[in-house]
This record gives C-alpha cells, sequence and structure tokens, in this order.
C-alpha cells in the first residue's frame, strides 16, 4: 500500500486515482476547483465514464480515496505525488505547462521527505527534466526526489479497463529506486502479464506523443483512401478489413469517418511538431495526417451539401455530439465544427446525443436539442449521423423515412449499409462507399 497525491483531479486524474485505489492504495485526489472536489465529495463525477462513478463510490467507502483542495498537505502526507494537470494547446499549438510547473513549485515547496513525482499528463519531451530542475533549485538539493515519467494510454469511454488491463505499461526514469517503488505500484498487473517498458525520462515522454501520432496517421491514412474509394468505385469497409487482416497492419484504427477529435489526437499531434520543431526535425508524416484531418472534417460539409443542395433555410438532423461513443465530452468533436459550418450556410439543426448535449449546448448556439433520434428528424431535410452511438444502430429507419422531408441520410462514420438503405428507398451517403463503375 502506497500513500499517493493525485493533483488534478480531471479525466486522467479521477480515473488513474480511481483505479490506484482500488490496487489497495492510499489516494487523495486534489484540485484547484473547488466545486470540482465539492461534487465529488457529495458522488457526482463531473464527466460521463461508463463505470468510473462506482468504482469511486467503492474506493471511498473503503476510505482508500478522498478529495480534497488542500494542496501543500497532501503532497506533505503521501510518497508519490502524480501530477495529473491539463497540459492544453496554446494558440500557436504550443502545450501550455504552467499548470505542471505551478504544480513542481508547490511540490518543491512542501517537500518534507523522500517523494517520487510521476509525471501523468502528457507533456513534451525534457518537461520532466525541467521539472526535476524547479524542485533541485527550490530545495537546494537537500530533499531526496525522483523524478518519473508514467504517461496514460486510456481511452475515453473504455478507460477504467484500459487502466486494468493495458497493452503496456511505460516507466521512464534513471532511477533504480524510483523505478523499484513504481514497478510496486504497477505489481498487480503483472498477474495479467502486462509488459512494462522500463525507459528514460525522455523516451518515456516522447512514447505518448509517438503512441498517439501513429493512431491519428492510421485514422487519416484510411480516410484519404476512403475518398480514393469514392472515386473509383470501390468500398472502404472491405478494404479495410482486408488490410487490417495483414497482422503487420492490425485492424484497428482503420475505420474511415468524419475525422479524429477528442482532448488528445488533435493537441497531441500538434504538440508532436512542435516539440520536433524545436529539436530541428521535421515530421513530414505526422504534419501530413493532421492536415488530412481538417480536409476531412470540410469534406463531410461538402457530402451533405452535395447531398442537399443550397443549405439556406433547410434543416439538418445531426446525430452524436461527443467526438465518440460513450463519452460526453465534445473537444474537437469532428460534430460541433460540421454543425458550425452547416449554420454559416444558413442551415437549422436539430440534434440527439445520449449524454454530450449539456457540453455541446456550451458551445453551440441556435441548435434546437431533442429528445431522441426520431424527434431530430422531424421535419428534417437531411440526417447525418456524426457518431456511432449504440442506439444509432438499429433505427426504425422506416420511421425516419416518414419524419423526414426528404429521405437524405449523411452517415459519417458508415453505421448502415448503403444497399439496404437504398432498398428502403434513402438517398443514403456514407465515407468511402463509392457505386462500382458501369462497365
Ligand atoms: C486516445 C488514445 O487512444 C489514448 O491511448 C490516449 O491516451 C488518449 O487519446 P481517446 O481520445 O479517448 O483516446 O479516443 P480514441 O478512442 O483513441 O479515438 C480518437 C478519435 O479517433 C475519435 O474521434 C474517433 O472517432 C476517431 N477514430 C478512431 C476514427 O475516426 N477511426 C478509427 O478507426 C478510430
Amino acid at each position: 500500500m502506497k500513500k499517493i497525491c493525485m493533483i488534478g483531479s480531471g479525466y486522467v486524474g479521477l480515473v488513474t486515482g480511481a483505479c490506484l485505489a482500488d490496487f489497495g492504495n492510499q489516494i487523495t485526489c486534489v484540485d484547484v476547483a473547488e466545486d470540482k472536489i465539492a461534487s465529488l465529495n457529495r458522488g457526482q463525477i463531473p464527466f460521463y465514464e461508463p463505470g468510473l462513478r462506482e468504482l469511486v463510490e467503492r474506493n471511498k467507502a473503503k476510505k482508500r480515496l478522498a478529495f480534497t483542495t488542500d494542496l501543500p498537505e497532501s503532497i506533505r502526507k503521501c510518497e508519490i505525488v502524480f501530477i495529473a494537470v491539463g497540459t492544453p494547446m496554446d494558440k500557436d499549438g504550443a502545450v501550455d505547462l504552467s499548470a505542471v510547473f505551478d504544480v513542481a513549485h508547490t511540490v518543491a515547496e512542501n517537500l518534507n521527505g523522500y517523494k517520487i513525482v510521476v509525471n501523468k499528463s502528457t507533456v513534451p519531451v525534457g518537461t520532466g527534466a525541467r521539472v526535476r530542475q524547479v524542485i533541485r533549485e527550490h530545495t537546494g538539493g537537500k530533499v531526496e526526489f525522483d523524478v518519473v515519467s508514467n504517461p496514460e494510454f486510456l481511452r475515453e469511454g473504455s478507460a477504467i479497463g484500459d487502466f486494468m488491463h493495458p497493452d503496456r505499461v511505460v516507466i521512464g526514469t534513471s532511477s533504480t529506486r524510483a523505478m523499484k517503488i513504481m514497478s510496486r505500484i504497477y505489481r498487480p498487473l503483472y498477474l495479467i502479464e502486462t509488459p512494462i517498458i522500463r525507459t528514460t525520462l525522455e523516451t518515456a515522454e516522447l512514447i505518448k506523443y509517438a503512441s498517439n501520432a501513429f493512431l491519428a496517421t492510421k485514422i487519416s491514412f484510411i480516410n484519404e483512401v476512403a475518398m480514393l474509394c469514392e472515386q473509383v468505385g470501390a468500398d472502404i469497409q472491405v478494404l479495410a478489413k482486408a488490410v487490417g487482416l495483414d497482422g503487420r497492419i492490425g485492424s484497428k484504427f482503420l475505420h474511415a469517418g468524419a475525422g479524429y477529435g477528442g482532448s488528445c489526437f488533435p493537441k497531441d499531434t500538434v504538440g508532436l511538431l512542435k516539440v520536433a520543431e524545436a529539436a530541428g526535425a521535421e515530421l513530414k508524416i505526422v504534419k501530413a495526417a493532421v492536415k488530412a484531418n481538417e480536409e476531412q472534417r470540410k469534406r463531410m460539409v461538402r457530402k451533405v451539401i452535395q447531398a442537399v443542395g443550397d443549405l439556406a433555410g433547410k434543416t439538418i438532423g445531426v446525430l452524436g455530439l461527443s467526438f465518440k461513443p460513450r463519452t460526453d465530452d465534445v473537444r474537437e468533436a469532428p460534430a460541433l465544427y460540421i454543425i458550425q459550418d452547416l449554420q454559416k450556410r444558413g442551415a437549422k439543426i436539430r440534434a440527439y446525443d445520449p449524454v454530450a448535449m449539456p457540453n455541446a449546448g456550451r458551445v453551440l448556439d441556435r441548435v434546437t436539442f431533442c429528445d431522441d433520434a426520431y424527434a431530430v428528424c422531424q421535419g428534417a431535410d437531411a440526417l447525418v449521423f456524426m457518431t456511432e452511438w449504440n442506439e444509432f444502430r438499429e433505427l426504425d429507419m422506416t420511421r425516419i423515412k416518414e419524419l423526414l422531408i426528404e429521405p437524405v441520410i449523411i452517415d459519417t462514420r458508415n453505421i448502415y449499409d448503403p444497399e439496404q438503405m437504398d432498398n428502403l428507398g434513402f438517398r443514403y451517403v456514407g465515407v468511402g462507399r463509392g457505386k462500382p463503375c458501369q462497365a
């Protein structure tokens, strides 16, 4: 059992804290936001993540998980400090590290004995070394400490499963003492033979960026091939399946769609480009992946225009507002980008999402939020699928057709079968599902 202080009770901090508590550790989750800590103390989770509320409740009841705003006290009482604060992108695409360094200062001021400072936040290479320097300068080398990079690979919507059954755990530090303690923390995962990558701070920091940039590239690649499919009358679904069956390629992250979004891929790809630029290394492939993703969003708007015609005065129904299913996170969600673009062109929007409407409502204006998918279609000139929530996969299409003014569907996630939609009398547009050329 370790006493751990988790600084930052956002998505990463809360999931990591609750999971480490479940391993039997004593966790104090800290945040500067008083309202957030107050609601966590009342048992309310500030965002939607399947299974998290139950996990938090269980560990709170066992007195292994507590929430506070008192950072100095929490640092003094623990052996390990996890930094899981936000590292947003500033307006030039660089990573804003002010929260990380604020924390580093407070850690330094409260270093009352050997502690390990673990960076969970995604940070540019070299940040761990800078954190070490800040603490060392402040303490004048009087107290021992170590800095570790331990990046997270949690997907929103399946974060607890990802923590409990990871593909790998990455621990970066040059200190044998810290490495030993960190290995102890992850020992529960040895039972399921999780590979543990033990490496340097710098390599660990870069592993996180390289992983996300590669996944983003895979998505952009398949989206570009989807565009080609449309031109030559090929089917991206069949193509991706066949390509993905090659063990060297793998079938995951080969789903063509509206482009990637969320809090990680858009930020981390651009962040990596900044890191590379500063290091004098040009990453042409990552640059292209970013550009292709921007194009993909625009392409989705063009699909709607092609299917509906002039958008002025038209009503478009949109299903799905979060950046992917099983989350209420709308950060960098393609749906929001596309809705705003359609609005600029004069369209009225009716929309529904199982959980993301409150968050979307804070960003979007003039959208009519509806109670379900069918209400969205009432009086709409076309229906656009933006996220592949399970509840959108088996809709009563005959009813949808009756409700829509025109039977037009733009399915940016390829949820439905084009042939079936044709048979039902829809004008159906997917992504990368070109009609075969007639001989
Ligand atoms: C991602 C990484 O997967 C995770 O390891 C990292 O730590 C944080 O970022 P997350 O942002 O939750 O996790 O989403 P993910 O499930 O990876 O999807 C990212 C985006 O890519 C979504 O917008 C999704 O719709 C899109 N996507 C994913 C595709 O368009 N096609 C695919 O084949 C897969």
